[in-house]
């Protein structure tokens, strides 16, 4: 059995807690559905910043009302100490009590503001959330002598450098104000396993999409965009000349990462950062072909061309992922490639996003 399939079956059997801020956000709700499917108790940090109450109603809807009953939502805010001890120490009905300070097993730390324009736009927004937040929640793991703390890098880590495919240990200098806050994520953590002894695992997410993700605002990513755009027939708009590349990443692969970085025993595997990704490239001209193509398969007829605008400052211009390392020390394995995923996950976005 390949380990994710391992684990998948092996979870149910002795069910632990996690912590997933972020929870009623895109990545956050994934996580806690399918943490929640697994028949885990999940405690969901979240100050619906970006996230939405939505969300985590759907959430309720997949799963079952026991599997529901597991779960227990705190309002708060990682910017606040003490909202961070709070979540680590809940204690679950029934739970056997934990020698550690921890009532927590695992953390899944998600919450950020994510949105490379955010950044330039509210630097100072975007690093009170990404570093001082990140720092609290660091701090109150370590505290509570959590079993593992595994959080959200990014991509943008690898900033103006010009390498393809993207090996962990080679970055360049930062090209946005969230590229930074997510690499001295990276840096804390780093610090925090040297001084501390406190091993962490980052996940440099590349482009992540699928269903929950939010296609209104000016941040919104270009996926749930353009489908939203394309649905409704308004103009699709390209940032540059459509060849900028990026290695979209279907949700499911996320989780994936996600649950085999928090229980590994391997010790060479953690306080390491990875890559998350496909190792697929696709252009935002294929990405516009293959959406519309999709939409096709469902009646939805989008017939005209995409609108080219200024390159977008602060954006990469290409991304690709060599997936080599989580492979290898975590047995990360894809299951999805972009046409899977968009596949898998356009029957959301008809159901909510048609108007
Ligand atoms: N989506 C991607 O493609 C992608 C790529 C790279 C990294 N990431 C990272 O993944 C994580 C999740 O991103 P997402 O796409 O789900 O975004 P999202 O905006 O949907 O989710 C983030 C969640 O964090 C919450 N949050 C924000 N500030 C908070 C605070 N101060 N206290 C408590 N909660 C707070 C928001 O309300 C939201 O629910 C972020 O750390 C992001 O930087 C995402």
């Amino acid at each position: 059995m390949v380990p994710y399939q391992q684990l998948l079956a092996t979870l149910p059997e002795s069910p632990k807690t996690w912590l997933v801020t972020g929870a009623a956000g895109f990545i956050g709700s994934n996580l806690t559905e399918a943490l929640l499917k697994l028949d885990q108790r999940v405690v969901g940090l979240d100050n619906f910043a970006t996230g939405h109450q939505r969300n985590l109603d759907e959430v309720q809807r997949l799963v079952t009302p026991d599997q529901w009953a597991r779960f227990h939502f705190i309002k708060g805010d990682i910017r606040n100490l003490e909202d961070c001890r709070q979540a680590m120490t809940w204690q679950a009905p029934g739970s056997a009590p934990s020698p550690s300070s921890a009532s927590v097993d695992y953390v899944l730390h998600q919450a950020a503001l994510g949105s490379v324009p955010r950044s330039l736009k509210d630097p100072i927004t975007t690093n009170e959330t990404n570093v001082s937040g990140f720092l609290n929640m660091l701090v109150a793991a370590r505290d509570a002598e959590v079993k593992s703390f595994t959080y959200a890098a990014s991509s943008s880590t690898y900033g103006d450098h010009p390498g393809l495919p993207k090996v962990e240990d080679r970055i360049g200098k930062p090209l946005s104000p969230y590229a930074v806050t997510k690499y001295v994520n990276e840096l804390y953590a780093d610090v925090f396993a040297r001084s501390y002894g406190f091993q962490t695992i980052g996940l440099r997410y590349f482009n992540v999409f699928g269903p929950r993700q939010d296609p209104d605002g000016a941040y919104a990513a270009v996926i749930p965009r353009w489908i939203a755009a394309m649905i409704i027939g308004v103009d699709v708009r390209i940032n540059g000349d459509g060849e900028t590349s990026r290695d979209f990443c279907f949700i499911d692969n996320v989780v994936q990462a996600n649950l085999l970085a928090a229980t590994t025993t391997a010790a060479d595997a953690r306080n390491q950062v990875y890559n998350v990704a496909v190792g697929e490239r696709t252009s935002l001209n294929q990405l516009f072909e293959l959406l519309r193509g999709e939409l096709k398969e469902h009646d939805v007829c989008f017939d005209k061309a995409p609108i080219y605008d200024d390159f977008r400052a602060g954006d990469v211009r290409h991304s690709l992922a060599d997936i080599t390392k989580a492979g290898q020390l975590l047995g990360y394995a894809p299951a999805h490639s972009i046409r899977a995923g968009i596949r898998r996950a356009m029957p959301w976005y008809l159901q909510f996003l048609r108007v």
